[in-house]
């Protein structure tokens, strides 16, 4: 029978109750040979942060299904202090989108910037057999959680068709979006 906690556990979320936040000092051993952070640490903490954030929203263990895109303009140095968070961004059936910033800025607080962003897919799986387990939905509160929430459909249909887990044909929303510019 399903419990109350369970019932619970299934609510609708704020996007607000599982925002998280992590803040680094990057030290000499985050760095590559030319004292910038390597990229792969960065990718490393925003899985975690993401993560932290999934599982807070899904009440559950989670694991990472994919990441999508990542770029990195500008090297941040030894010292810097990089803040990232996470916002889930919207739900589906047994994952969870979640967006990750990452900011920089010195130890003072000063030249602050904006340095990477990425969208993490997380899969909610049960604690006994690790399968994969429904979520909770999301619910976006102002304009700018809901544009993500809007647009994660699009960006589902876009990483799905890349593993191959659906037909282009089949990624109905994209169809739809990119058909609205052609009349
Ligand atoms: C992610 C994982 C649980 C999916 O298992 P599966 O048997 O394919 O399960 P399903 O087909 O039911 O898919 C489960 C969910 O994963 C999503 N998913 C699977 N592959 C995905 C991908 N490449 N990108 C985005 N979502 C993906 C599916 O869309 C589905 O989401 P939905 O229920 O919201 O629609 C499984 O592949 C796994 O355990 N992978 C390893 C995870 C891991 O160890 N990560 C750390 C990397 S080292």
């Amino acid at each position: 029978m399903i419990t109350f906690a369970e019932i619970m556990q299934m609510e609708p979320k704020l996007v607000s109750t599982s925002r998280s936040v992590m803040t680094e000092m990057i030290m000499p051993n985050d760095t590559n040979p030319l004292h910038h952070l390597m990229g792969g640490n960065l990718m490393r903490w925003m899985d975690i942060i993401g993560g932290i954030c999934a599982g807070k929203h899904c009440e559950s263990h989670v694991v990472t299904a994919s990441v999508d895109h990542v770029s990195f303009h500008e090297g941040i140095e030894v010292g810097e202090v990089i803040t990232l968070t996470a916002q889930v961004t919207r739900a589906f059936n047994t994952s969870v989108e979640t967006f990750v910033e990452v900011h920089v800025a010195d130890i003072k607080g000063h030249n602050s910037r904006k340095s990477n962003h990425a969208y993490f897919t997380f899969v909610a799986v049960d604690e006994k057999n690790h399968r994969p387990q429904k979520v909770p939905g999301v619910i976006p509160e102002n304009p700018e959680e809901e544009k993500l929430f809007e647009s994660a459909q699009r960006r589902r249909e876009v990483r799905l068709v890349l593993a191959g887990r659906i037909k282009p044909e089949e990624a109905s929303e994209l169809i739809d979006y990119f058909s609205a510019f052609d009349e």
